[in-house]
């Protein structure tokens, strides 16, 4: 299974990736993840692309693409994926396609921009894993703590104010147009298009992962 979850910083795309992977058993690829790890690591790559994730602008497509080709060529791959994050934009889109990758579902998680706000502002993760929480709609056990390492949580650099309203205009400008690119294949109607489908992400968890299940159980 290929599937794709759309959607604008914090919608839950990586809160509802760890879902998926674990109950459909393929690996999460998260472009964002992969990049953090490489600035962490200060890596080439990693300091390539620091001061752009920063400031909340995007990677460039050439650097995201050789990555991301890279990594599905990996044998863990071979039964499929979730790309979290990734394509973001119309030629990474297009760059799948003429590689011949078939994704069979694009899920849109959509949220509006205050909720977005709000949500990043309360966000907190375990650097390491990636593990996502909320202080408010997904705690950890132990204030501040991941629950199963018990390391010290932290915020990310780009969940700044003035960062995520940056990350939402860049969001509209450059990667909202892959919903209208995916459901023009889509109605093309051809045995290899994939599904699409936009969820409401404005519900608790739990309900947003029953709606994203249902459509990957179609
Ligand atoms: P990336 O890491 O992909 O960030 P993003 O797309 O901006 O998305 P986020 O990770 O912020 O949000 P999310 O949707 O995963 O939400 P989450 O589940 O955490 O990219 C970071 C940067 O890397 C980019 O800005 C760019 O520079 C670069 N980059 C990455 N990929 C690239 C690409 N392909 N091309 C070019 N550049 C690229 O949830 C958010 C919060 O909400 C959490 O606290 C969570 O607990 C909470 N929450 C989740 N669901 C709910 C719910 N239903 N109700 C209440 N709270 C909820
Ligand atoms: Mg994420």
């Amino acid at each position: 299974m290929r599937v794709i979850l759309l959607g604008p910083p914090g919608a839950g795309k990586g809160t509802q990736a760890k879902y998926i992977v674990d109950y459909f058993g393929i690996p999460q690829i998260s472009t964002g993840d992969m990049l953090r790890t490489a600035v962490k690591a200060g890596t080439d790559l990693g300091l390539r692309v620091q001061d752009i994730m920063t400031s909340g602008g995007l990677v460039s497509d050439q650097i995201i693409i050789e990555l991301v080709k890279e990594r599905i060529a990996l044998p863990d791959c071979a039964d499929g994926f979730l790309f979290d994050g990734f394509p973001r934009t119309i030629p990474q889109a297009r760059a799948m396609l003429n590689s011949g990758v078939e994704i069979e579902f694009v899920i849109e998680i959509s949220v509006n921009d205050a909720e977005v706000v709000a949500r990043l502002s309360g966000r907190r993760v375990h650097e390491i894993s990636g593990r996502i929480y909320h202080v408010i709609h997904n705690p950890p056990e132990i204030e501040g703590l991941d629950d199963q390492t018990g390391d010290r949580l932290i915020q990310r650099e780009d969940d700044r104010e003035d960062t995520v309203r940056n990350r939402l205009k860049v969001y509209r400008m450059q990667t909202k147009p892959l919903v209208a690119f995916y459901e023009g294949i889509a109605n093309k109607g051809s045995v290899t298009a994939p599904c699409f489908a936009s969820i409401d992400g404005t519900g608790s968890l739990d309900f947003v992962q029953r709606n994203i299940r249902e459509v990957l159980l179609r």
